[in-house]
């Protein structure tokens, strides 16, 4: 017999309800009350507390608590190559064709979001390693896994899971790719390095945002994560995600989710078991059907051919400073750039307001987090530092001094900048927003940084 929680005659529960709702959008437990409720109980026996009034004020303390009820509350059903269709698709076609568009560049960037604890980010880099291998060496790759759930997130980065993470990956790739490690089976380092992980929540953060690391993507990949969300959070976020990527790039959502109407900005293709959406600014293409033959064994090498290029929409380039219009303020021009991924258009801005402006730090800070999304490693890390140089308050720039020295495993340098943002926040209220023209909140980098520092085993004393 299923239990059923005391708590729903809690006269509390339902603005409990609302207010999980808002933070996740999960909009699931709508009607799923003693589900949430049985969930609530536990953490509510867990922190000692005897009503959903105390537990609600509680939550809204306390981002700790909040983020514990999260964690409960998330669904992580996950393993590698799940709908491996999709994956034939981007092996045979989506990774050939933006491989061959930014063979100049040699650079490509992927983002998993909603990743759980890490089997599709990984796939991903394990169908690039083993497909693609020579093409892409000496390239910037990157592949960002997202998501709300923090716990997931720890073991995304670990990277080590149980035989039932395998139950769609042939052998021969498990034996290739991962050491066995006691009963669990480790991602080997060649695959794992090229994938990072950062908390991000798909509802609440505004994105695009070079600011937070989302921006210009050649493929995003957001798999049973939007199943759920209500129809109007996904109605909102599909543009976001066709704003998200690059012009060409391509996104991959669950299959039969959601209504095919959403992604009339996109070109839809449909592979065998697989449909993909393409961003295709300003041009009218009619959906190319992909003949229903079954793709060979992921193992064998195959050199498909790929897909005709169509010729890239034109876009306004930027305009230098000296000639764009009053009402367009040239930094919020270059911010748009970047949150965009035209990088090349955002440094070309940047070194034009630099020539005007030479001190002007947040230029330097911008013109860093650029740098990094190319991969230029050095100028991120001397400009971030130039950008704190000239403003030793600009918090952000002390954040993403920390993140960048964090990933390079200078964890001294590292606690050294996390300190910094935790110094300059101290007497911020909760909701503060820490930078003009953001959305982040002095308590959510707080909180942000605070996950750092505990994966670096500092104390945030
Ligand atoms: C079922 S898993 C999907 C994992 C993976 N994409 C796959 O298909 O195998 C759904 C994931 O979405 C995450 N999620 C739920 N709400 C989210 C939100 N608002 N922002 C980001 N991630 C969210 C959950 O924490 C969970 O890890």
């Amino acid at each position: 017999m299923i239990e059923t929680s005391p708590l729903l005659s809690d006269s509390y529960f339902s603005r409990l309800k609302a207010l999980v709702i808002e933070v996740t959008g999960m909009a699931f437990y709508a009607d799923k009350d003693n589900d949430l409720a049985l969930i609530v109980a536990d953490r509510m026996t867990e922190c000692g507390v005897k009503d959903c009034a105390l537990y609600l004020e509680r939550l809204q303390a306390d981002s700790g608590e909040m983020e514990a009820l999260v964690a409960e509350l998330t669904i992580g059903e996950t393993y590698f190559f799940r709908h491996m269709e999709q994956f034939q698709a981007l092996r045979q076609v989506v990774l050939p064709d933006i491989l061959e568009r930014n063979a100049e560049t040699r650079r490509l960037r992927i983002w998993s979001a909603g990743c759980a604890t890490g089997p599709e980010p990984y796939t991903l880099a394990i169908l690039l390693k083993r497909e693609f291998g020579a093409r892409i060496d000496g390239w910037h790759v990157s592949i960002l896994g997202t998501d709300i759930n923090q716990k997931f997130l720890t073991r995304a980065r670990e990277g080590r899971y149980d035989h039932w993470a395998f139950r769609a990956t042939p052998e021969e790739i498990r034996q290739q790719c991962f050491e066995a490690v006691g009963k669990q089976w480790q991602i080997k380092a060649e695959y794992k390095s090229l994938v990072s992980f950062q908390y991000h929540n798909l509802t609440q953060n505004r994105f695009p945002s070079i600011v937070d690391n989302i921006a210009g993507f050649d493929i995003i990949i957001c798999r049973n994560v939007v199943i759920y969300f209500s129809p109007e959070t996904v109605a909102d976020l599909v543009p976001r995600f066709h704003d998200t990527l690059v012009e060409g790039g391509w996104l991959v959502m669950g299959h039969a989710e959601p209504s095919m109407d959403l992604f009339r900005q996109f070109r839809t293709v449909t592979f065998p078991g697989a449909v993909l959406f393409q961003r295709q600014d300003g041009l009218q293409v009619v959906p190319t059907p992909r003949p229903a033959v079954p793709f060979p064994p992921l193992t064998v090498p195959s050199r498909p051919k790929p897909m005709p290029r169509t010729p890239p929409a034109v876009r306004p380039a930027f305009v230098p400073a000296s000639v764009a219009p009053a009402v367009d303020p040239p930094l919020e021009q270059l911010r748009a750039l970047a949150d965009q991924g035209r990088w090349d258009e955002a440094l070309a801005a940047c070194d034009q307001l630099l020539k005007r402006e030479a001190l002007d730090w947040r230029v330097h800070y911008l013109r860093a987090l650029i740098l990094d999304q190319v991969g230029d490693a050095e100028g991120c890390e001397s400009g971030l530092r130039r950008a704190i140089y000239l403003e030793r308050r600009a918090v952000m720039a002390h954040y993403h001094l920390g993140l960048f020295l964090q990933r390079k495993d200078e964890a001294e340098g590292a606690r050294r900048s996390f300190r910094n943002v935790l110094t300059l926040l101290a007497d911020k209220p909760e909701d503060t927003i820490v930078d003009e023209g953001e959305t982040l909140t002095a308590g959510q980098l707080r909180e942000t940084v605070g996950m750092h520092m505990k994966l670096l085993g500092a104390s945030q004393a």
